[in-house]
């Protein structure tokens, strides 16, 4: 058989929501949201659905049967394509891109939509049951949210953002130097949407509001102005006492999705299509939970290893920054400078919502490659649990 590369023809997202209440996305359910986009990348990238042989999406924070098939019915597509859901927790975006890349590499499909969406508003509660069937005495419910952003209790059971205070402590990162972090990623997403270099990785949706009709949501509302960043120094601490993280130096609880169209180069060849970047190399890696945010440090060197570069190769780095504290640490640890990451604006900026970020970033990722002509770019991000996920992209043009 023919070798096949996994190809990307097309990429999008929808802007980025911000969580809670009065959030743009906050009344719709993530595989609402979710199909729009999908229907509209279908739409817009000209494949005819028929051609579709799978989809695959990442999606932490609901409770579903198969949230990948649920979310490709709402948008209409044929009853004949299937879909399954991965959960990498906050990487499952990005491996959702690397289990398609995978199945079009080995010869098993020729097109797959892949990516992911995540409501962190909706997150269910989940009732723990009785842990005999019929038992007596009153019972206490014991409602379980947020169990995904804690590391195990076996593990110490911290929170995410303990586990971003333990890596400022180990690394000795000041509060200052997190906040620093956090003004450029607002401003450098602030930007991009001024010079208009999120206009074709953007879809707008309609969506409903508590009073009045549906309005048009089209632009990220979590990138904050110079006036607002000014409050960061004063602050609390959020996650420990004495500590040094904020919410500014958070990546902020969001809604989104973002999603791409993979092809095999051979039906891409067929069709006439034309790529925009090539994927390389996928890797993950396990970490100490508490310490999840370094994560991307083992998973970089490895994905760098099966992919034979080096960190010098690399002209662009999309980093999910969950945490400053934590992006700082990494790039020290991989030697990263931070005028080629998160150019257009990071996580602190432009949100986390978990299952949908690793699309998100290789949707960012993969345009500014081809604005720029740089040849290899990385999508890395650390994982709630201890672990990393890296792919390195090449851009094909
Ligand atoms: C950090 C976190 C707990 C904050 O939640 P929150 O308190 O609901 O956040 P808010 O957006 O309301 O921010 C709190 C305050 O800080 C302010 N603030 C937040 N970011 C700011 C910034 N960049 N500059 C200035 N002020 C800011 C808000 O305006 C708000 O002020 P107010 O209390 O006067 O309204 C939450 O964002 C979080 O859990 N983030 C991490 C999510 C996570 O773990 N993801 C997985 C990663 S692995």
């Amino acid at each position: 058989m023919q070798q096949q590369e996994a190809w990307i023809i097309d990429g999008a997202r929808l802007p980025v929501a911000r969580g809670g209440m009065g959030g743009a996305l906050s009344l719709m359910p993530a595989e609402k949201f979710g199909a729009h986009l999908l229907k509209e990348l279908v739409v817009r990238s000209g494949i005819d659905p028929a051609e579709i042989d799978d989809v695959i999406l990442g999606n932490v924070m609901g409770a579903y049967l198969c949230f990948a098939r649920l979310c490709l019915l709402e948008a209409g597509l044929p009853v004949s394509i299937p879909g399954y859901t991965i959960d990498r927790n906050c990487a499952s975006g990005l491996q959702a891109i690397a289990a398609g890349a995978q199945a079009i590499r080995c010869g098993d499909a020729s097109v797959i939509l892949t990516g992911g969406a995540d409501s962190m508003t909706r997150q269910p509660w989940f009732v723990e049951k009785p842990a005999t069937g019929f038992p007596r005495g009153s019972l206490e419910p014991r409602v379980l949210a947020g169990g995904r952003v804690t590391a195990p209790d076996c593990y110490g059971g911290d929170s995410m953002g303990e586990t971003a205070e333990n890596v400022a402590e180990r690394y000795s990162i000041s509060r200052h130097q997190q906040e620093d972090l956090a003004r450029e990623s607002h401003r450098r997403a602030r930007l991009a949407w001024e010079q208009g270099l999120f206009d074709q990785e953007v879809i707008p949706i309609s969506v409903p509001q508590a009073k009045g009709g549906p309005r048009l949501f089209d632009r990220d509302e979590t990138i904050r102005d110079d006036k607002q960043l000014e409050r960061m120094p004063s602050l609390p601490t959020i996650f420990r006492q004495g500590g040094t993280v904020t919410a500014a130096t958070s990546s902020p609880v969001t809604d989104g999705a973002a999603a791409v169209v993979m092809m095999s180069s051979v039906r891409a060849g067929q069709l006439g299509l034309k790529p925009i970047v090539r994927v390389v190399a996928s890797a993950s890696a396990g970490v100490e939970p508490a310490y999840m945010g370094l994560g991307p440090i083992s998973a970089v060197r490895k994905v760098l290893k099966l992919a034979g570069l080096s960190v010098a190769d690399l002209g662009l780095v999309e980093f999910n920054e969950a945490f400053a504290s934590q992006a700082l640490a990494c790039y020290q640890e991989l030697g990263l400078t931070h005028d080629i990451v998160n150019v257009n604006g990071g996580g602190m900026a432009l949100g986390h919502p978990i299952g949908a970020t690793g699309a998100r970033l290789t949707v960012t990722l993969m345009y500014e490659m081809a604005r720029r002509g740089v040849r290899y770019g990385l999508a890395t991000m650390c994982v709630g649990g201890g672990q990393g996920t890296a792919v390195v992209y090449e851009l094909v043009q």
